[in-house]
């Protein structure tokens, strides 16, 4: 057996079958096992159970850099950390990954939710995708469209029939800091370098969201509501200060903290587990959590939430039982 409580950031102790760590692509390609779940370190998953299958830890670790006029094309080995690689490019004076400074996680796992904070999403900045498939054993590229990058999804996460493993991220990046403070908390705010942005960032995470090392968790838990305009405006009669953002095709994101919050879900502790209380959209392991405690947890938010406002809230982590990933309609 193979323990995977380093493997989850919420810290959950629960094992696999097996465990393989992946440090190129020719390791990859000798992977013979069934039942297949690929890791970065863990930091958007929960295991309801233990895993009957093989994880493979990925750590492939290979760089490029290269120059093409003011603008820098970085092929980064998926299993490079994702901060890690940004606090490097910001040295070499290379733009456009500040504000997703300090999102756990591997280079590898970040396209696959399209992951984003403080206005930018790493979509933004992809130029390709490169994969390899484990059933039929090609590799193959994916330009930026073909990722269908969207809110927290892309193609690898509507395409799940598929055991495509993110090998390699071409970011393409530039010379030039041109600072994106569309965010309410960065707006009006001037940031003469990227590392002073970069601090920012890092300040204003630590502020509200709790350090995985310390406490387990799972960044947030569900992901903000999109709905259409009808659904504001019933809201907005009821609820004048609702934070309320555009989000595309006409329609409009919530935000699923607040309605939690105000579902009178912040801050609350249900045996091992409960919710964060500087933001309630992350549910945290108070200390030997089991998976049917969280599980049990989100179902009462869930509840909670569609009770007051009429609105289902879907998690964002994906999650595992003994085969393989569970939708939550299921569980
Ligand atoms: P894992 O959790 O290991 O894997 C996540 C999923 O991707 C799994 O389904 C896994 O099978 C699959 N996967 C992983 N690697 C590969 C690969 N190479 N090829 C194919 N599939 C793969 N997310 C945000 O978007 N914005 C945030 O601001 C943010 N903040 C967070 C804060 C905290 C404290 C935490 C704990 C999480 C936060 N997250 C955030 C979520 C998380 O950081 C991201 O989803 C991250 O991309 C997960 O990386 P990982 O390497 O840990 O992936
Ligand atoms: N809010 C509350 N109560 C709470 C939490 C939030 O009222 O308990 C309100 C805030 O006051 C604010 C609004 O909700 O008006 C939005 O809050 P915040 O800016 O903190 O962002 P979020 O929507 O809660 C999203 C991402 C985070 C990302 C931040 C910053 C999702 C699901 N979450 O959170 O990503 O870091 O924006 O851009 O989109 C993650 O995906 O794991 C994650 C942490």
């Amino acid at each position: 057996m193979f323990d995977l409580t380093p493997y989850n950031t919420f810290g959950l102790a629960v094992q696999s079958k097996d465990g393989v760590v992946i440090s190129s692509l020719a390791d990859l390609k000798r992977v013979q096992a069934d039942n297949v779940l690929i890791l970065g370190h863990g930091s958007d998953v929960l295991f309801t159970d233990d895993y009957n299958g093989t994880v493979l830890i990925n750590q492939i670790k290979s760089l490029s850099v290269e120059k093409d006029g003011d603008k820098y094309i970085v092929k980064a080995g998926a299993g490079i950390v994702l901060d890690s690689l940004i606090e490097s490019l910001i040295s070499q004076n290379i733009f456009g990954l500040e504000n997703l400074s300090s999102i756990p996680g591997t280079v590898g796992a970040a396209p696959i939710q399209n992951v984003g904070a403080y206005g930018v999403e790493i979509g933004d900045v992809i130029k390709e995708v490169v994969t390899y498939d484990l059933q039929r054993h090609i590799t193959q590229t994916f330009s930026k469209e073909e990722c269908e990058f969207a809110y927290r999804s892309s193609y690898f996460k509507t395409h799940k029939s598929r055991p495509l493993v993110i090998t390699q991220v071409v970011f393409e990046l530039s010379s030039k800091f041109s600072p994106k403070l569309i965010y309410k908390g960065l707006s009006g705010e001037s940031f003469a370098t990227a590392s002073d942005l970069r601090n920012k960032i890092v300040s204003l995470r630590k502020e509200k969201l709790p350090d995985p090392s310390l406490v387990g968790n799972a960044g947030s838990f569900f992901k903000n509501p999109i709905v259409d305009k009808s659904v504001v405006d019933a809201l907005r009669k009821k609820y004048d200060s609702i934070p309320v953002y555009e989000a595309e095709n006409g329609l409009f994101k919530l935000a699923a903290g607040w309605l939690i919050e105000k579902a009178g879900c912040k801050g609350i502790t249900h045996g091992n587990v409960g919710t964060w209380e500087k933001q309630s959209l992350v549910i945290v392991n108070r200390g030997n959590a089991k998976p049917h405690e969280v599980v049990a947890l989100a179902k009462y938010i869930m509840a909670e939430v569609l009770n007051k406002f009429n609105i289902k809230l879907e998690p964002e982590v994906r999650t595992y039982g003994s085969k393989g990933e569970i939708s939550w309609d299921t569980l």
